[in-house]
């Protein structure tokens, strides 16, 4: 799984064979330039989704579920995670929180839409947390994202994301879960693994976290473009023949005489 904010990037990633597309609403983060995901907000969402649903054919899209979407009240949930599928285009919807969330996720499995959970680091919750730090150290911890994971998997979700915890914890819970877990910073042994776009392609500099593996390093490429453009604007030598369009000589003459009468 790879996220994926719009109809360009989509068809590429659809291209290179990923199979789900996460809107994730990190988008708040490397679209939008908030410092968290929690100014994020439906209409966000909506308008992202509908855009990488635009430029794929075969892969699933996963929508995620934004801050104070789902948490207040089981028909807001409800009704909003219908949104994302009805306006969005997304196939599912993915919602962040264990044990305490599984009521909502039973009423909107119920509704006919597959639920992806989310536990471990939840960055909704990062005011609670206090920071962006990996979860399930303790044993205390450790013990409450296992019983998470089974009560999720009870309320009916068919894949866990497990975001930051540690390796051989996300090793345990994958054993003892039957639907796969994605990881994003749980070690190897998670069922299948998911990343932000931007931190792959070395797009996003602002913070790069331990679990991402950069595949490029597209920012710094874009912005060394960006400046040839500039320089080559600057010194005209763009555009070139090979960028602009001709017109005859005398068609040119005739104009010239034209005007100068
Ligand atoms: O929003 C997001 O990108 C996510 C992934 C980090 C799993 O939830």
């Amino acid at each position: 799984m790879l996220t994926v904010y719009d109809y360009t990037s989509a068809m590429i990633v659809e291209a290179a064979g990923i199979p789900l597309l996460l809107v994730g609403d990190s988008l708040g983060q490397v679209i939008l330039g908030y410092d968290t995901t929690l100014p994020v907000t439906m209409a966000d969402m909506i308008h992202h989704i509908k855009s990488v649903s635009r430029g794929t054919n075969k892969a699933h899209i996963v929508g995620d579920m934004p801050f104070m979407s789902y948490q207040t009240d089981m028909s807001t949930a409800v009704r909003n995670a219908g949104r994302l599928l009805q306006e969005g285009g997304a196939q599912s919807v993915k919602l962040e929180g264990g044990q305490h969330l599984c009521d909502t996720v039973r009423h909107i499995v119920q509704a006919g839409i597959p639920v992806m959970g989310h536990i471990g680091l939840t960055p909704q919750s990062v005011n609670q947390l206090g920071g962006y730090k990996v979860q399930g150290k303790s044993h205390e911890a450790a013990a409450g994202l296992v019983k998470d994971s089974l009560s999720l998997e009870e309320a009916g979700v068919y894949a866990i994301v497990l975001e930051s915890v540690p390796a051989p914890l996300a090793e345990l819970i994958t054993e003892k879960v039957s639907v796969p877990t994605i990881g994003i910073g749980a070690g190897v042994k998670c069922d299948g693994q998911v990343l932000v776009f931007h931190d792959l392609l070395g797009i996003f500099s602002h913070f790069v976290p331990k679990h991402a593996r950069r595949y490029a390093e597209l920012g710094e490429e874009i912005r060394a473009a960006v400046a040839r453009y500039a320089s080559d604007v600057q010194t005209s030598n763009f555009p070139g023949d090979a960028e602009s369009f001709g017109m005859e000589n005398r068609m040119m003459d005739e104009l010239s005489a034209t005007l100068s009468k």
